[in-house]
């Protein structure tokens, strides 16, 4: 308690710490792999550090993470194994294919076969795309795939794509339709060709509002050239529901499973990756996999000091419950990587925003923060500025690569110079004792001043490559579990925004009859949709 009033009355702060602990960096920084990960810019002295460690033993954290690998019912409210790591237990060769690490089972079932079962024929549907061996009904190869799809079914594969564009083939466009709102798909298909054209309908439950307007639009769309058989050429389905997909007219041939126990949010390596692994190859789509499983083996099996999740969760702790941060932000400093706050913000706050603990009761303390973020350098002439010198504290991860896959001339150089730059600054600060020797004058002291002691992470990898990126995005997965393992609350319900889904569904009858029920509604909203009803 001494130690973390010292941090709160900001007589420890992170310069001073470096002073005085000098086995810091070697303390707080991890190489893994081609990662670099710098914890030491943190308000966290070696007895907090210990502190928090404790807090990640004493709740069993590894031992939890061994129960969610045994596939064992760990999502409690909806009686589901939660086993997104299956999707990626897997090798591949050439010769053999995907192929299953070991045995993983639900219910004394091996889940593995169906996995492996479902790569396969995604890799053979992917080659035949990408060779032109796969036509649409005129004899046409396929040059542009329509993801219609929303929230984990569309944010997953939207970020890695854009993240591995480099690594994509040329001769086929990707393109992710998700909001109900016609403009979506009105605009996507205004540039199409249905000749050309393949859709992939992504949904898990194939009941979701939005993805199955879309999805009926774009049919309507389709149908307008071509008949009814021509359907099998032009959509496919990854869902979780067999007949609703062939009720929508897909053939079960066509279809892509995953299964209950894949959470949307997690569910980008499942057959919600048929996007990904069309525009990548099958080649790189496994090594995207080996990424996610080399930190998935890394989560279970080093000890909590030197776990990167457990300590990127136990940081993120500190600053939730300790020092009161509301937020995080997520920095890349890679413009490919422009999705993935969005990504995460999916990610962690349908995972972790839950006020109530596994007992069923409310919980007295804070969970899940805000999340936000957008790539560095724009960031910085945008929202930093708060983020410096406003009133609330933003704890921040920068994530950087050493290698550019575009060495165009210095950019490179002046993005990562940036990189460095902004945590230095947010640590250091700048003293009017300072401003003073830089000639500042007087009434300007307090403006210019920055008091710095802002902590940042910083993750810093070799390249972004499709490894790298299966690793950073395990990374952040295996850190939300961790904080839901120690807020002792599910992470994987999200009845949440599920509500969202029924309410619409009440105003929607109201619009669809001209008249609303104002027995339903309260007077404000009642209002309102009257309004709209009259003027549409
Ligand atoms: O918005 C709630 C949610 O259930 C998300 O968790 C999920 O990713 C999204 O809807 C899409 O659901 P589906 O894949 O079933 O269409």
């Amino acid at each position: 308690e001494k130690e973390s009033q010292n941090i709160l009355e900001n007589k420890r702060t992170i310069k001073e710490l470096f002073v005085s602990e000098p086995d810091r960096l070697s303390r707080m920084t991890f190489k893994v792999d081609d990662f670099f990960l710098d914890f030491s810019k943190n308000i966290i002295s070696r007895k907090i550090q210990e502190l928090l460690n404790a807090l990640a033993i004493n709740n069993n954290v590894l031992k939890q993470a061994q129960r969610m690998f045994a596939g064992e019912t760990i999502n409690i409210t909806e009686n589901r194994s939660v086993l997104h790591i299956a999707l990626r237990n897997v090798s591949y060769s050439k010769k053999k294919g995907f192929k299953s690490l070991g045995e993983i089972s639900v219910n004394k079932q091996d889940v593995m076969p169906e996995v492996v079962n479902t790569l396969n024929r995604m890799a053979d549907f992917s080659d035949k795309i990408r060779k032109g061996k796969w036509r649409g009904t005129t004899g046409k190869k396929i040059t542009d795939i329509v993801n219609i799809g929303i929230g984990g079914s569309d944010l997953g594969p939207k970020m890695i794509y854009r993240a591995l564009l480099s690594f994509a083939a040329s001769n086929i466009n990707v393109h992710f339709v998700s909001n109900v709102d016609g403009t979506d798909i009105a605009e996507t298909l205004s540039n199409l060709n249905p000749e050309t054209t393949l859709f992939i309908v992504a949904s898990k439950t194939f009941t979701t509002q939005e993805t199955m307007t879309n999805a009926l639009s774009a049919k309507k769309w389709f149908l307008k050239r071509f008949k009814q058989k021509d359907i099998a050429k032009h959509f496919v389905a990854a869902s979780t529901a067999e007949n609703l997909v062939t009720d929508f007219g897909i053939d079960a041939e066509n279809m892509f499973p995953f299964w209950d126990w894949v959470g949307g949010r997690y569910s980008s390596p499942s057959a919600i990756g048929l996007p990904i692994m069309i525009a990548l190859g099958k080649e790189n789509y496994a090594k995207l996999l080996e990424g996610y499983q080399k930190m998935d083996n890394h989560f279970r099996s080093t000890p909590v000091e030197s776990n990167l999740p457990i300590q990127l969760a136990l940081i993120g702790i500190w600053y939730n419950n300790f020092l009161n941060a509301q937020s995080y932000a997520i920095l890349p400093y890679a413009q490919s990587l422009e999705h993935f706050a969005a990504y995460f913000q999916q990610g962690d706050m349908e995972s972790n925003g839950k006020s109530i603990n596994l007992k069923g009761e409310v919980v007295d303390y804070q969970t899940g923060p805000i999340v936000w973020g957008e790539p560095g350098t724009n960031g910085q002439h945008a929202f930093y500025q708060l983020i410096h010198q406003g009133t609330k504290l933003i704890p921040c991860d920068f994530i950087g690569f050493i290698q550019s896959n575009y060495p165009l001339s210095d950019h490179h150089d002046k993005l990562m110079a940036n990189f460095f730059a902004q945590p230095e600054a947010l640590m250091n600060g700048l003293s009017q004792e300072e401003l003073i020797k830089q000639n500042c004058p007087k009434e300007l002291l307090p403006f210019k001043e920055f008091k710095g002691n802002i902590p940042t992470n910083s993750i810093l990898i070799n390249k972004l490559n499709p490894q790298s990126l299966g690793s950073l995005i395990a990374l952040y997965e295996h850190k939300i579990f961790t904080q839901g393992i120690i807020w002792q609350i599910n992470s994987f319900d999200q009845y949440g925004v599920e509500l969202g889904k029924v309410l619409a569904k009440s105003v929607l009858e109201d619009i669809n009859s001209g008249k609303v029920n104002t027995k339903k509604h309260d007077p404000s909203t009642a209002n309102l949709i009257e309004l709209f009803i009259k003027n549409k």
